[in-house]
């Protein structure tokens, strides 16, 4: 399903609320988390939310999609960090069920399987929450990646290091790689939830709509998923076959991605 929306504004509280839904009606859900400039403002959103009912979130357990090589909990860019500044700190959650992947594990095979079985260990995600890189990129799964992976350790594309490159004060300082939930684990979750927003992503949001499954786009493999909604602002949907006036919070393909 698409959820297509005027501005970042309304992506961002359609999304928090779905989120803030599932957490109010599931105290001990387990949710998958995303990083990134997209989610920024989301979780700026959710955080006003979850102040204003704040509800127990003590049960909830989160799991993060990925995580630099490399970079100390400490460094600004680390997803670790990312993740303190705009959602751990401002919320009174359990330290013991928040992970993330550990880009400084000694054995990274061994840390990569322990993340995929403490997943089902925790009895899967009822919800993994999806931002996506410019070239089709869901966590860190990018073009190309076996649709059967499950977490593990990927060299990032030239055109990922240069994204994220404006995040970075020298852009050459972007890790070359990194951990991600694989693609079979986000086809675990219960629900997805795919957010994209910005000219940036039109390209490949219209690629993505035209697209069958094909590991050429690691995104497309939501295709596979019986529970995803896509949301959009509509500047990311502006090249989607919708005509020049999406209806906010339109829904252009009702029966499925
Ligand atoms: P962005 O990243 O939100 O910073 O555009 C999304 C992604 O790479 O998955």
């Amino acid at each position: 399903m698409y959820k297509i929306f005027d501005t970042v504004d309304e992506v961002s509280r359609y999304t928090a609320q779905r989120l803030r839904d599932i957490i109010l009606a599931k105290p001990e859900a387990v949710l998958g988390l995303a990083t990134g400039g997209t989610m920024e403002p989301m979780y700026a959103r959710l955080v006003e939310m979850l102040q204003t009912s704040p509800g127990d979130l003590s049960r909830l357990t989160t799991f993060n999609l990925d995580e630099y090589i490399g970079l100390a909990a400490s460094h600004p860019q680390s997803y670790r960090y990312f993740m303190g500044r705009h959602l751990f700190d401002k919320l009174s959650l359990t330290p013991e069920r928040v992970h993330l992947p550990d880009g400084l594990a000694e054995d990274i095979d061994g840390a990569c399987r322990a993340y995929s079985a403490a997943i089902q260990a925790a009895g899967g995600l009822d919800l993994q929450l999806l931002g996506i890189g410019s070239n089709g990129h869901i966590g860190f799964n990018e073009p190309h990646t076996r649709f059967s992976c499950r977490t593990h350790a990927i060299a990032l594309s030239e055109q990922t290091r240069r994204d994220n490159g404006r995040f970075f004060n020298d852009p050459d300082e972007v890790p070359t790689h990194a951990l991600t939930l694989g693609i079979q684990d986000i086809l675990e979750a219960r629900e997805v939830l795919l957010v994209a927003t910005g000219p940036g992503k039109a390209g490949i949001m219209a690629e993505l709509y035209r697209s069958d499954a094909d590991e050429a786009l690691p995104a497309s493999a939501l295709k596979r998923h019986p529970n995803v909604t896509i949301v959009m602002d509509s500047e990311a949907a502006a090249l989607l076959p919708l005509g020049s006036d999406p209806t906010p919070g339109s829904d252009p393909a009702p029966h499925g991605v």
